[in-house]
Protein backbone atom coordinates (compact mmCIF):
# COMPACT_ATOMS: atom_id res chain seq x y z
CA UNK A 1 0.00 0.00 0.00
CA UNK A 2 1.12 3.60 -1.06
CA UNK A 3 1.98 5.61 2.34
CA UNK A 4 -0.52 8.19 3.05
CA UNK A 5 -0.37 11.27 1.38
CA UNK A 6 -2.55 14.52 0.08
CA UNK A 7 -1.42 16.70 -2.85
CA UNK A 8 -1.12 19.80 -1.70
CA UNK A 9 -1.22 22.88 -3.87
CA UNK A 10 0.06 20.29 -6.38
CA UNK A 11 2.66 18.85 -4.35
CA UNK A 12 2.82 15.53 -3.10
CA UNK A 13 2.53 15.60 1.22
CA UNK A 14 2.91 12.14 3.16
CA UNK A 15 0.63 12.66 5.96
CA UNK A 16 2.82 10.94 8.32
CA UNK A 17 3.74 11.72 10.84
CA UNK A 18 0.80 13.05 12.09
CA UNK A 19 -1.73 11.18 14.50
CA UNK A 20 -4.96 10.02 13.16
CA UNK A 21 -7.02 12.53 14.54
CA UNK A 22 -4.57 15.19 13.31
CA UNK A 23 -7.25 17.82 11.74
CA UNK A 24 -6.40 19.21 7.64
CA UNK A 25 -6.01 22.52 9.25
CA UNK A 26 -3.74 21.24 12.01
CA UNK A 27 -1.24 19.48 8.72
CA UNK A 28 -1.17 22.60 6.80
CA UNK A 29 0.17 24.62 9.32
CA UNK A 30 2.69 22.29 10.15
CA UNK A 31 4.19 22.29 7.27
CA UNK A 32 4.14 26.14 7.07
CA UNK A 33 0.83 26.70 5.29
CA UNK A 34 -0.62 29.34 7.43
CA UNK A 35 -2.96 31.28 5.74
CA UNK A 36 -5.14 28.34 6.88
CA UNK A 37 -6.72 30.00 10.29
CA UNK A 38 -8.12 28.41 12.96
CA UNK A 39 -10.45 30.54 14.38
CA UNK A 40 -13.47 28.35 16.15
CA UNK A 41 -12.56 24.93 15.34
CA UNK A 42 -15.93 23.82 15.36
CA UNK A 43 -17.11 24.53 12.10
CA UNK A 44 -18.68 28.01 12.19
CA UNK A 45 -16.29 30.93 10.87
CA UNK A 46 -14.78 29.36 7.79
CA UNK A 47 -11.50 30.83 8.43
CA UNK A 48 -10.03 27.31 7.56
CA UNK A 49 -11.74 26.70 4.31
CA UNK A 50 -9.80 25.14 1.79
CA UNK A 51 -10.63 23.62 -1.69
CA UNK A 52 -10.72 19.74 -2.06
CA UNK A 53 -11.16 18.18 -6.03
CA UNK A 54 -14.15 16.51 -6.10
CA UNK A 55 -16.73 14.01 -7.99
CA UNK A 56 -18.24 17.01 -9.94
CA UNK A 57 -22.41 17.54 -10.46
CA UNK A 58 -21.62 19.20 -14.76
CA UNK A 59 -18.13 18.75 -14.73
CA UNK A 60 -15.63 15.38 -14.14
CA UNK A 61 -14.25 17.74 -11.00
CA UNK A 62 -15.71 20.18 -8.53
CA UNK A 63 -13.43 22.38 -6.69
CA UNK A 64 -15.40 22.26 -2.78
CA UNK A 65 -14.90 24.67 0.12
CA UNK A 66 -14.63 22.45 3.24
CA UNK A 67 -13.65 23.46 6.99
CA UNK A 68 -9.94 21.86 7.65
CA UNK A 69 -10.67 22.02 10.95
CA UNK A 70 -13.48 19.00 10.99
CA UNK A 71 -11.70 16.53 8.44
CA UNK A 72 -8.91 14.48 9.51
CA UNK A 73 -5.91 14.82 7.30
CA UNK A 74 -6.12 10.78 7.13
CA UNK A 75 -9.25 11.28 5.75
CA UNK A 76 -7.77 13.15 2.14
CA UNK A 77 -5.23 10.41 1.67
CA UNK A 78 -4.59 10.52 -2.27
CA UNK A 79 -6.75 13.46 -2.84
CA UNK A 80 -5.66 16.98 -3.85
CA UNK A 81 -6.48 20.05 -2.51
CA UNK A 82 -5.76 23.53 -3.00
CA UNK A 83 -5.34 26.07 -0.32
CA UNK A 84 -5.09 30.00 -0.33
CA UNK A 85 -1.37 30.12 -1.05
CA UNK A 86 -2.43 27.68 -3.57
CA UNK A 87 -4.61 29.86 -5.33
CA UNK A 88 -1.59 32.82 -6.63
CA UNK A 89 0.19 32.39 -9.31
CA UNK A 90 4.18 32.44 -7.89
CA UNK A 91 6.28 35.25 -9.39
CA UNK A 92 9.46 35.04 -10.58
CA UNK A 93 12.85 35.77 -8.87
CA UNK A 94 12.24 39.20 -7.25
CA UNK A 95 8.98 39.84 -8.37
CA UNK A 96 5.64 39.25 -6.03
CA UNK A 97 3.15 36.33 -6.79
CA UNK A 98 0.40 37.10 -8.93
CA UNK A 99 -2.87 37.62 -7.45
CA UNK A 100 -5.67 34.80 -8.50
CA UNK A 101 -8.61 37.12 -9.54
CA UNK A 102 -10.60 36.51 -6.45
CA UNK A 103 -8.36 37.53 -4.44
CA UNK A 104 -7.85 40.50 -6.75
CA UNK A 105 -11.20 41.45 -6.12
CA UNK A 106 -11.18 41.21 -2.11
CA UNK A 107 -7.44 43.37 -1.85
CA UNK A 108 -8.99 45.82 -4.27
CA UNK A 109 -12.22 46.15 -3.01
CA UNK A 110 -11.51 46.52 0.59
CA UNK A 111 -12.51 43.01 1.43
CA UNK A 112 -9.86 42.26 4.02
CA UNK A 113 -8.92 44.47 6.97
CA UNK A 114 -6.99 42.39 9.79
CA UNK A 115 -7.21 39.51 7.07
CA UNK A 116 -7.51 36.62 9.73
CA UNK A 117 -10.72 35.44 8.07
CA UNK A 118 -9.63 36.27 4.34
CA UNK A 119 -8.09 33.17 3.24
CA UNK A 120 -11.22 30.78 4.36
CA UNK A 121 -13.27 34.07 2.54
CA UNK A 122 -10.86 33.34 -0.30
CA UNK A 123 -11.18 29.69 -0.58
CA UNK A 124 -15.22 29.69 -0.34
CA UNK A 125 -15.30 32.26 -3.11
CA UNK A 126 -12.81 30.34 -5.23
CA UNK A 127 -15.20 27.21 -5.14
CA UNK A 128 -17.91 29.25 -6.12
CA UNK A 129 -15.99 31.27 -8.75
CA UNK A 130 -15.31 27.91 -9.95
CA UNK A 131 -19.21 26.60 -9.94
CA UNK A 132 -20.16 25.35 -13.61
CA UNK A 133 -22.50 27.62 -15.09
CA UNK A 134 -22.22 30.10 -12.58
CA UNK A 135 -21.82 32.58 -15.10
CA UNK A 136 -25.00 30.73 -17.40
CA UNK A 137 -27.22 31.43 -14.36
CA UNK A 138 -26.62 35.14 -14.08
CA UNK A 139 -29.83 35.96 -15.23
CA UNK A 140 -31.64 32.45 -14.50
CA UNK A 141 -34.53 32.35 -11.98
CA UNK A 142 -34.95 28.21 -12.73
CA UNK A 143 -35.65 26.81 -9.15
CA UNK A 144 -32.07 25.12 -9.57
CA UNK A 145 -30.39 27.94 -9.80
CA UNK A 146 -31.84 29.73 -6.76
CA UNK A 147 -32.34 26.54 -4.60
CA UNK A 148 -29.08 27.78 -2.23
CA UNK A 149 -31.63 30.65 -1.34
CA UNK A 150 -34.24 30.72 1.26
CA UNK A 151 -35.67 33.96 -0.02
CA UNK A 152 -34.07 34.33 -3.62
CA UNK A 153 -33.58 37.88 -4.25
CA UNK A 154 -31.32 39.57 -6.26
CA UNK A 155 -29.62 40.83 -2.88
CA UNK A 156 -28.01 37.32 -3.04
CA UNK A 157 -27.17 36.66 -6.35
CA UNK A 158 -24.59 38.77 -8.31
CA UNK A 159 -25.04 40.19 -11.82
CA UNK A 160 -22.50 37.59 -12.31
CA UNK A 161 -24.17 34.28 -10.57
CA UNK A 162 -22.74 34.31 -7.50
CA UNK A 163 -24.57 33.15 -5.18
CA UNK A 164 -23.28 34.76 -2.06
CA UNK A 165 -24.78 31.43 0.16
CA UNK A 166 -21.43 30.35 -0.82
CA UNK A 167 -20.00 32.27 2.49
CA UNK A 168 -23.09 31.10 4.75
CA UNK A 169 -19.76 29.17 6.53
CA UNK A 170 -17.64 32.50 6.13
CA UNK A 171 -17.38 35.06 9.14
CA UNK A 172 -15.67 38.25 9.17
CA UNK A 173 -15.45 40.64 12.39
CA UNK A 174 -13.79 43.12 11.25
CA UNK A 175 -14.51 44.67 7.57
CA UNK A 176 -17.99 44.42 7.74
CA UNK A 177 -19.84 42.29 4.36
CA UNK A 178 -20.68 44.75 2.07
CA UNK A 179 -17.00 44.97 0.49
CA UNK A 180 -16.70 41.43 0.33
CA UNK A 181 -20.16 41.23 -0.90
CA UNK A 182 -18.79 43.40 -3.16
CA UNK A 183 -15.92 41.37 -4.07
CA UNK A 184 -18.28 38.34 -5.26
CA UNK A 185 -20.18 40.14 -7.47
CA UNK A 186 -17.10 41.54 -9.37
CA UNK A 187 -15.24 38.56 -10.32
CA UNK A 188 -15.81 37.09 -13.73
CA UNK A 189 -15.09 33.82 -15.84
CA UNK A 190 -12.30 31.22 -15.26
CA UNK A 191 -9.99 32.26 -18.22
CA UNK A 192 -9.40 29.16 -20.29
CA UNK A 193 -6.16 28.98 -19.60
CA UNK A 194 -6.89 28.76 -15.23
CA UNK A 195 -5.19 25.54 -14.27
CA UNK A 196 -7.66 25.15 -11.81
CA UNK A 197 -10.79 25.62 -14.57
CA UNK A 198 -9.11 22.89 -16.56
CA UNK A 199 -8.75 20.82 -14.05
CA UNK A 200 -12.27 20.66 -13.52
CA UNK A 201 -12.51 18.61 -16.92
CA UNK A 202 -10.86 15.55 -15.58
CA UNK A 203 -11.54 13.28 -12.66
CA UNK A 204 -10.61 13.70 -9.41
CA UNK A 205 -8.46 11.07 -7.74
CA UNK A 206 -10.19 7.73 -7.42
CA UNK A 207 -10.57 7.03 -3.73
CA UNK A 208 -8.03 5.02 -2.36
CA UNK A 209 -7.73 2.50 0.65
CA UNK A 210 -6.29 3.66 3.73
CA UNK A 211 -4.62 2.22 6.67
CA UNK A 212 -3.19 4.60 8.37
CA UNK A 213 -2.19 4.10 12.06
CA UNK A 214 0.34 5.63 14.37
CA UNK A 215 0.69 5.59 17.74
CA UNK A 216 -1.85 2.25 18.14
CA UNK A 217 -4.80 4.16 16.91
CA UNK A 218 -5.88 3.52 13.03
CA UNK A 219 -7.99 5.79 10.42
CA UNK A 220 -9.56 3.25 7.94
CA UNK A 221 -10.55 3.00 5.09
CA UNK A 222 -11.61 0.73 2.34
CA UNK A 223 -12.38 0.16 -1.20
CA UNK A 224 -15.90 -1.69 -1.22
CA UNK A 225 -19.09 -1.63 1.39
CA UNK A 226 -18.92 -5.52 1.83
CA UNK A 227 -15.48 -4.83 3.02
CA UNK A 228 -16.60 -2.04 5.47
CA UNK A 229 -18.78 -4.23 6.99
CA UNK A 230 -17.12 -6.64 7.59
CA UNK A 231 -14.34 -4.51 9.38
CA UNK A 232 -16.75 -3.05 11.53
CA UNK A 233 -17.81 -6.53 12.52
CA UNK A 234 -14.56 -6.66 13.90
CA UNK A 235 -14.44 -3.79 14.88
CA UNK A 236 -18.13 -2.76 16.35
CA UNK A 237 -16.05 -0.16 18.34
CA UNK A 238 -14.98 2.13 15.37
CA UNK A 239 -15.91 5.42 14.92
CA UNK A 240 -18.11 5.49 11.59
CA UNK A 241 -17.56 9.15 10.00
CA UNK A 242 -18.41 10.48 6.67
CA UNK A 243 -17.67 14.24 6.11
CA UNK A 244 -16.59 14.32 9.66
CA UNK A 245 -18.47 17.56 10.37
CA UNK A 246 -19.81 16.24 13.71
CA UNK A 247 -16.68 14.17 15.29
CA UNK A 248 -13.96 16.70 14.03
CA UNK A 249 -16.14 18.66 16.54
CA UNK A 250 -16.02 16.13 19.18
CA UNK A 251 -12.28 15.87 18.56
CA UNK A 252 -11.09 19.63 18.59
CA UNK A 253 -13.60 20.46 21.62
CA UNK A 254 -14.14 17.59 23.85
CA UNK A 255 -10.46 15.93 23.25
CA UNK A 256 -12.16 12.71 21.82
CA UNK A 257 -9.71 10.37 20.78
CA UNK A 258 -11.33 7.04 19.02
CA UNK A 259 -9.10 3.97 19.22
CA UNK A 260 -10.12 3.27 15.43
CA UNK A 261 -11.98 5.55 13.31
CA UNK A 262 -13.57 4.02 9.67
CA UNK A 263 -14.56 6.17 6.99
CA UNK A 264 -17.67 5.63 4.23
CA UNK A 265 -17.73 8.64 2.45
CA UNK A 266 -16.24 7.43 -0.65
CA UNK A 267 -17.68 4.36 -0.73
CA UNK A 268 -19.90 4.16 -3.76
CA UNK A 269 -22.47 1.74 -3.06
CA UNK A 270 -23.07 4.86 -0.64
CA UNK A 271 -23.31 7.37 -3.10
CA UNK A 272 -25.88 6.32 -5.56
CA UNK A 273 -29.07 8.49 -6.01
CA UNK A 274 -31.53 6.55 -7.48
CA UNK A 275 -35.58 7.51 -8.46
CA UNK A 276 -37.86 4.36 -9.21
CA UNK A 277 -41.39 4.76 -9.79
CA UNK A 278 -42.38 4.25 -6.22
CA UNK A 279 -39.46 5.96 -4.64
CA UNK A 280 -36.23 7.71 -3.92
CA UNK A 281 -32.86 6.29 -2.22
CA UNK A 282 -30.16 8.53 -1.45
CA UNK A 283 -27.17 7.30 -0.81
CA UNK A 284 -26.27 8.10 3.21
CA UNK A 285 -22.48 9.04 2.33
CA UNK A 286 -23.82 11.65 -0.38
CA UNK A 287 -22.75 15.11 0.86
CA UNK A 288 -25.96 17.12 1.21
CA UNK A 289 -24.84 19.82 -1.47
CA UNK A 290 -24.73 16.73 -3.79
CA UNK A 291 -28.01 15.77 -2.94
CA UNK A 292 -29.36 19.01 -3.56
CA UNK A 293 -27.83 19.65 -7.08
CA UNK A 294 -28.74 16.47 -8.05
CA UNK A 295 -32.62 16.53 -6.89
CA UNK A 296 -32.38 19.93 -8.33
CA UNK A 297 -35.36 20.92 -6.47
CA UNK A 298 -37.67 17.44 -7.22
CA UNK A 299 -38.01 17.14 -3.53
CA UNK A 300 -39.38 20.38 -2.53
CA UNK A 301 -39.30 19.93 1.04
CA UNK A 302 -35.59 18.73 1.06
CA UNK A 303 -35.15 21.81 -1.05
CA UNK A 304 -36.29 23.87 1.77
CA UNK A 305 -34.43 21.91 3.79
CA UNK A 306 -31.17 22.74 2.64
CA UNK A 307 -30.61 26.34 2.95
CA UNK A 308 -31.60 26.32 5.99
CA UNK A 309 -29.25 23.42 7.11
CA UNK A 310 -25.65 24.66 8.66
CA UNK A 311 -24.02 26.94 6.18
CA UNK A 312 -22.17 25.63 2.63
CA UNK A 313 -18.98 24.24 3.89
CA UNK A 314 -20.86 22.13 6.41
CA UNK A 315 -23.59 20.86 3.30
CA UNK A 316 -20.50 20.80 1.00
CA UNK A 317 -18.84 17.47 3.72
CA UNK A 318 -22.58 16.56 6.01
CA UNK A 319 -24.28 13.70 4.91
CA UNK A 320 -27.78 12.06 5.60
CA UNK A 321 -26.38 9.02 7.08
CA UNK A 322 -24.12 11.20 9.90
CA UNK A 323 -27.31 13.17 11.02
CA UNK A 324 -29.13 10.28 11.42
CA UNK A 325 -26.16 8.47 12.57
CA UNK A 326 -25.82 10.90 15.32
CA UNK A 327 -29.33 10.30 16.57
CA UNK A 328 -29.40 14.05 18.10
CA UNK A 329 -33.02 15.36 18.45
CA UNK A 330 -32.41 18.46 16.88
CA UNK A 331 -30.77 17.15 13.80
CA UNK A 332 -32.41 19.41 11.02
CA UNK A 333 -32.84 16.18 8.67
CA UNK A 334 -35.23 14.32 10.92
CA UNK A 335 -37.80 16.33 10.85
CA UNK A 336 -37.91 16.30 7.17
CA UNK A 337 -37.32 12.58 6.66
CA UNK A 338 -40.58 11.86 9.16
CA UNK A 339 -42.66 14.33 7.21
CA UNK A 340 -41.52 12.36 4.02
CA UNK A 341 -42.21 9.12 5.91
CA UNK A 342 -38.79 8.03 5.13
CA UNK A 343 -36.98 4.94 5.95
CA UNK A 344 -33.76 3.86 6.88
CA UNK A 345 -31.76 0.69 4.68
CA UNK A 346 -29.22 -0.65 7.56
CA UNK A 347 -26.52 -3.02 6.63
CA UNK A 348 -24.32 -5.30 7.85
CA UNK A 349 -22.19 -8.15 7.12
CA UNK A 350 -25.09 -10.42 6.80
CA UNK A 351 -27.83 -8.52 4.77
CA UNK A 352 -29.93 -5.33 4.69
CA UNK A 353 -33.03 -4.37 6.56
CA UNK A 354 -35.40 -1.33 6.36
CA UNK A 355 -36.47 0.62 9.07
CA UNK A 356 -38.90 3.29 8.83
CA UNK A 357 -37.97 6.39 10.55
CA UNK A 358 -40.64 6.62 12.86
CA UNK A 359 -39.26 3.44 14.12
CA UNK A 360 -35.76 4.39 13.95
CA UNK A 361 -34.59 6.37 17.31
CA UNK A 362 -35.35 4.86 20.58
CA UNK A 363 -33.94 7.73 22.99
CA UNK A 364 -31.73 10.35 23.36
CA UNK A 365 -29.08 9.48 20.44
CA UNK A 366 -30.39 6.31 20.52
CA UNK A 367 -31.49 4.06 17.79
CA UNK A 368 -32.47 0.41 16.45
CA UNK A 369 -28.82 0.66 14.59
CA UNK A 370 -26.86 -2.37 15.83
CA UNK A 371 -22.90 -2.62 16.38
CA UNK A 372 -21.91 -3.47 13.13
CA UNK A 373 -24.45 -1.83 11.36
CA UNK A 374 -24.29 1.39 9.12
CA UNK A 375 -27.09 3.57 7.07
CA UNK A 376 -26.87 2.36 3.67
CA UNK A 377 -28.92 4.90 2.43
CA UNK A 378 -32.82 6.79 2.75
CA UNK A 379 -35.85 5.70 1.23
CA UNK A 380 -38.54 8.51 0.19
CA UNK A 381 -41.57 6.95 -0.93
CA UNK A 382 -43.51 8.61 -4.23
CA UNK A 383 -45.45 9.72 -4.60
CA UNK A 384 -45.07 13.40 -2.71
CA UNK A 385 -47.63 15.30 -0.62
CA UNK A 386 -47.68 18.96 -2.47
CA UNK A 387 -48.00 20.94 0.17
CA UNK A 388 -44.95 21.10 2.04
CA UNK A 389 -43.16 23.40 3.92
CA UNK A 390 -40.14 23.22 6.83
CA UNK A 391 -39.80 26.18 9.57
CA UNK A 392 -36.88 26.35 11.64
CA UNK A 393 -36.69 28.28 14.50
CA UNK A 394 -33.22 29.40 15.42
CA UNK A 395 -31.45 32.51 16.21
CA UNK A 396 -30.03 33.20 13.51
CA UNK A 397 -31.63 33.10 9.85
CA UNK A 398 -28.49 30.63 8.35
CA UNK A 399 -25.70 28.71 9.86
CA UNK A 400 -27.25 27.87 13.69
CA UNK A 401 -28.85 25.52 15.51
CA UNK A 402 -32.24 24.78 15.82
CA UNK A 403 -34.31 25.69 18.87
CA UNK A 404 -37.50 23.94 17.35
CA UNK A 405 -38.12 22.36 13.82
CA UNK A 406 -40.87 21.91 12.05
CA UNK A 407 -41.71 19.56 8.85
CA UNK A 408 -45.10 19.52 6.82
CA UNK A 409 -46.25 17.26 4.72
CA UNK A 410 -49.73 17.37 3.54
CA UNK A 411 -51.79 16.38 0.81
CA UNK A 412 -54.96 18.69 0.53
CA UNK A 413 -57.62 17.58 -2.07
CA UNK A 414 -60.63 19.68 -3.02
CA UNK A 415 -60.22 21.72 -0.17
CA UNK A 416 -60.25 18.80 2.38
CA UNK A 417 -56.88 17.30 4.83
CA UNK A 418 -56.46 13.65 3.13
CA UNK A 419 -52.97 13.23 4.72
CA UNK A 420 -50.89 15.45 7.32
CA UNK A 421 -47.54 14.07 8.23
CA UNK A 422 -45.71 16.62 10.30
CA UNK A 423 -42.25 15.89 11.96
CA UNK A 424 -40.68 17.76 15.03
CA UNK A 425 -36.95 18.58 16.23
CA UNK A 426 -35.91 20.02 19.53
CA UNK A 427 -39.08 19.11 21.54
CA UNK A 428 -38.01 15.42 22.92
CA UNK A 429 -35.57 13.19 23.51
CA UNK A 430 -35.56 12.74 20.10
CA UNK A 431 -37.46 13.68 16.66
CA UNK A 432 -40.50 13.07 17.03
CA UNK A 433 -43.81 12.73 14.40
CA UNK A 434 -46.37 14.86 15.54
CA UNK A 435 -49.33 12.28 15.55
CA UNK A 436 -51.98 13.91 17.47
CA UNK A 437 -52.18 16.62 14.97
CA UNK A 438 -51.63 14.93 12.09
CA UNK A 439 -55.34 12.84 13.23
CA UNK A 440 -56.67 16.69 14.00
CA UNK A 441 -55.88 18.20 10.50
CA UNK A 442 -57.10 14.57 7.99
CA UNK A 443 -60.13 14.46 6.99
CA UNK A 444 -60.90 17.79 8.20
CA UNK A 445 -61.48 21.12 5.74
CA UNK A 446 -58.40 23.19 5.35
CA UNK A 447 -59.49 26.31 6.73
CA UNK A 448 -58.89 28.92 9.42
CA UNK A 449 -61.42 27.37 11.73
CA UNK A 450 -59.44 23.68 11.46
CA UNK A 451 -56.25 24.89 11.71
CA UNK A 452 -56.81 27.25 14.93
CA UNK A 453 -58.24 23.97 16.54
CA UNK A 454 -55.45 22.15 15.77
CA UNK A 455 -52.56 24.37 16.64
CA UNK A 456 -53.17 24.03 20.27
CA UNK A 457 -52.80 20.49 19.71
CA UNK A 458 -49.73 20.72 18.01
CA UNK A 459 -48.62 23.40 21.03
CA UNK A 460 -48.98 20.53 23.57
CA UNK A 461 -46.82 17.64 21.23
CA UNK A 462 -43.42 16.53 22.75
CA UNK A 463 -41.77 17.33 26.11
CA UNK A 464 -39.78 20.46 25.27
CA UNK A 465 -37.24 21.59 28.04
CA UNK A 466 -36.18 25.06 29.03
CA UNK A 467 -32.06 25.37 27.84
CA UNK A 468 -29.81 28.28 26.52
CA UNK A 469 -31.49 28.22 23.20
CA UNK A 470 -35.05 28.60 24.33
CA UNK A 471 -37.78 27.91 27.03
CA UNK A 472 -39.99 25.51 26.92
CA UNK A 473 -42.61 27.46 26.87
CA UNK A 474 -41.24 29.26 23.76
CA UNK A 475 -40.74 25.97 21.81
CA UNK A 476 -44.25 25.40 22.24
CA UNK A 477 -45.62 28.54 20.99
CA UNK A 478 -43.70 28.46 18.30
CA UNK A 479 -45.19 24.55 17.19
CA UNK A 480 -48.36 26.45 17.49
CA UNK A 481 -47.39 29.73 15.23
CA UNK A 482 -45.92 27.21 12.79
CA UNK A 483 -49.26 25.38 11.72
CA UNK A 484 -50.34 29.18 11.62
CA UNK A 485 -47.55 30.01 9.33
CA UNK A 486 -48.22 27.42 7.00
CA UNK A 487 -52.07 27.77 6.75
CA UNK A 488 -51.19 31.71 5.74
CA UNK A 489 -48.43 30.54 3.39
CA UNK A 490 -50.79 28.12 1.75
CA UNK A 491 -53.57 30.88 1.74
CA UNK A 492 -52.02 34.19 2.51
CA UNK A 493 -55.18 34.66 5.28
CA UNK A 494 -54.08 34.69 8.04
CA UNK A 495 -56.19 33.24 10.91
CA UNK A 496 -57.11 35.24 14.09
FE1 LIG B 1 -13.71 27.93 12.32
FE2 LIG B 1 -12.74 25.83 10.99
S1 LIG B 1 -11.69 27.14 12.34
S2 LIG B 1 -14.68 26.72 10.80
FE1 LIG C 1 -10.58 40.77 10.16
FE2 LIG C 1 -12.32 39.54 8.58
S1 LIG C 1 -10.83 41.02 8.01
S2 LIG C 1 -11.89 39.10 10.63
Amino acid sequence: MVAARIVVNGKETPIAPAAPHTTVLDFLRERGLTGTKEGCAEGECGACSVLVARPGVNKPTDWVAVNACLVPAAALDGQEIITSEGLATPGRAGTPPELHPVQEEMAVRGGSQCGYCTPGFICSMAAEYYRPNRCAHAESTHPADTADTADSSDAEHGPNGFDLHALSGNLCRCTGYRPIRDAAFAVGTPADEDPLAQRREQSPPAPVATEYTQDGSAFLRKGTLAETLRLLRERPDAVVVAGSTDFGVEVNIRSRRAGCVIAVDRLSEMRELRVASDHIEIGAALTLTEIERRLDGSVPLLAELFPQFASRLIRNGATLGGNLGTGSPIGDSPPVLLALEASVLLADADGEREVPLTDYFTGYRQSVRRPGELIRAVRIPLPLSPVVAFHKIAKRRFDDISSVAVAFALDIQDGIVRTARIGLGGVAATPIRSLATEAALEGKPWTAETVEAAAPVLRAEGTPMNDHRASADYRSAMLGQSLLKLYAQTTEAVPS
